[in-house]
């Protein structure tokens, strides 16, 4: 009998990763955030609580921000995520805007809620290019932040949806 495999895209490149009990492949168990972090190496999605309840998971499902703690990886086969590491430029290396944001505004002290504050940001945005401050702290909401940073990510969102309004010559023609 053949080895089942899934195919994850993660940041735009395609993963065709065996299911099974072998170093290197999805175990049903595994969840999305583990097979993230310790078959991928991509270990800019932090994992808190394990149990979905801080946010620090999040990354981005088909554009959707999801708890990636919470997600079994064999049940996303076929599907695209984003993790921070797929955000900057590949080109460049320049930063997302709402990265940039968070930095221009000291948004954070240890950083481990950060990553998964921005992804949630980064789909707000990516659905409303001008939320309101309602908006803004609903998204936030489900994010736990144990160094009490808030203030400073209201200023970094708030910084971020200004640059990504669009220009006024943006809309000629
Ligand atoms: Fe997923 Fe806390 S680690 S919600
Ligand atoms: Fe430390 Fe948020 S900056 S948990």
């Amino acid at each position: 009998m053949s080895e089942r495999s899934i195919t994850l895209t993660v940041n735009d490149q395609s993963h065709n990763l065996k299911v099974g009990t072998r170093p290197g492949s999805v175990d049903p168990s595994h969840t999305l955030s583990y097979t993230l972090r310790e078959t991928l190496g991509l270990t800019g999605t932090k994992v808190g609580c394990d149990k979905g309840e801080c946010g620090a998971c999040t990354v981005l499902m088909e554009g959707e921000p999801v708890l990636s703690c919470l997600i079994l990886t064999i049940e996303c086969d076929g599907k695209s995520i984003t993790t921070i590491e797929g955000l900057e430029n590949p080109q460049t290396g320049e930063l997302d805007l709402v990265q940039q944001s968070f930095i221009d505004s000291g948004a954070f002290q240890c950083g481990f809620c950060t990553p998964g504050m921005i992804m949630s940001v980064k789909a707000l945005l990516g659905e409303n290019s001008s939320p309101t401050d309602e908006e803004i702290k609903e998204t936030l909401s489900g994010h736990y932040c144990r160094c009490i940073s808030h203030y400073h990510v209201l200023d970094a969102v708030a910084g971020a949806v200004t640059k990504n309004l669009p220009k006024a010559g943006d809309m000629d023609g």
